[in-house]
């Protein structure tokens, strides 16, 4: 291992140490357990999904129930799986009964994945949702008020030099396929917009 990728993987532990004992917001009192993320560190790509659910909360693996098999599904259709990619979520804490994020949950959790890209800086960020997005495009100091269902699989380009010239990638949560199946076609397809990207 390079030095360089030794300090990021001790670096990486100290967040997800300290991210594994957060009480910022009360899905500290809730939550089994923090799903911080799981992948490669040296990946190109970061997935930003939502929030854990049920299945995430138990396992501590983001993606591991319906939304993921869905999600594996996309991946595999772009000739990628799980071990070449990172994926972690916008909330590393469940919200009782899947309901969406609160802003004050937002607000106290972004300090994570902020982190998390400015270490792993990604070529290319997929946001899966309109949170994901959202959280995103707020970071880089884009318009944030968009609507996935117009944006979806367009990608945007932060000015500047942050991340290697990084891209953004505006995705459909991939849950959306488990109660609108039509929208598997479409996934697959924003799916193939992030795989130029990659090229
Ligand atoms: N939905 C998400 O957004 N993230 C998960 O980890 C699981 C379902």
């Amino acid at each position: 291992m390079t030095e360089t990728a030794a300090s990021l993987q001790e670096k990486w532990h100290q967040l997800e140490k300290s991210c594994q004992q957060c009480q910022r917001c009360s899905l500290a009192r809730s939550r089994t357990q923090v799903v911080f993320g799981s992948g490669c560190l040296q990946s190109r790509i970061m997935f930003v999904g939502e929030a854990p659910g049920f299945n995430e909360d138990r396992k501590g693996i983001p993606f591991c129930g319906q939304a993921g098999a869905i999600l594996d599904q996309l991946l595999s259709s772009i000739n990628l799986d799980r071990s070449q990619v990172y994926i972690t979520n916008v909330i590393k804490c469940r919200p009782p009964g899947n309901r969406d994020p609160e802003p004050e949950e937002l607000a106290a959790c972004q300090v994570y994945l902020y982190q998390q890209l400015e270490l792993l800086k990604p070529e290319v960020i997929a946001c899966l949702g309109r949170f994901s997005l959202r959280t995103i495009l707020e970071y880089f100091g884009l318009p944030a008020s968009v609507s996935i269902s117009r944006v979806h699989g367009q990608v945007f380009s932060p000015e500047g030099d942050l991340f290697r010239q990084g891209k953004i990638v505006a995705l459909y949560h991939p849950a959306v396929a488990t109660y609108q199946p039509a929208a598997l076609a479409t996934l697959k397809k924003d799916f193939a917009v992030l795989s130029e990207l990659l090229l």
